[in-house]
């Protein structure tokens, strides 16, 4: 199973952003758990962060035959991107949709996802272990 994890802008900024909401611990611990999660279901992952919609959008579409699973955090994309919701539909790969924080407890302007309308599931306000649980999804 090879699961390509993307995440959107800012994440890169975890540990210092908002720790209140996101957590003290920063994106390379980040990266690290994800790695670990994917070795405890045998998946080979590759993850890939951007603060530019467009650069998410050709590695789903560089994804296409590829991969077997998307993993998305797609950040504050996730509440404006069509073209990232186009893409995920162009590749027709199985998609996971993740959030730190549970974007239907926050404001109302984050109550809207466009990653939604695709992803087979959204796990939100999980914090990292969102990111296990979508492994363990697509692994079953
Ligand atoms: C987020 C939630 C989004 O609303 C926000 O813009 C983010 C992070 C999360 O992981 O909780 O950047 O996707």
């Amino acid at each position: 199973m090879k699961i390509l994890v993307l995440n959107g802008p800012n994440l890169n900024m975890l540990g210092i952003r908002e720790p209140d909401i996101y957590g003290k611990r920063t994106y390379a611990d980040l990266e690290t758990y994800i790695h670990n999660a994917a070795e405890e279901f045998g998946a080979e992952v590759e993850i890939f962060q951007s603060n530019y919609e467009g650069e998410l959008v050709t590695h789903i579409q560089n994804a296409y035959g590829k991969v077997d699973g998307i993993i998305i955090n797609a950040a504050a994309y996730t509440h404006t991107s069509v073209a990232i919701l186009d893409a995920i539909k162009a590749v027709a790969i199985p998609t996971i949709e993740v959030h730190l924080s549970d974007i239907q407890q926050r404001e109302s302007f984050r109550h809207l996802s466009y990653i939604s309308m695709v992803a087979q599931q959204t796990i939100c306000g999980m914090g990292f272990e969102g990111y296990r649980e979508a492994i363990r999804l697509l692994c079953m």
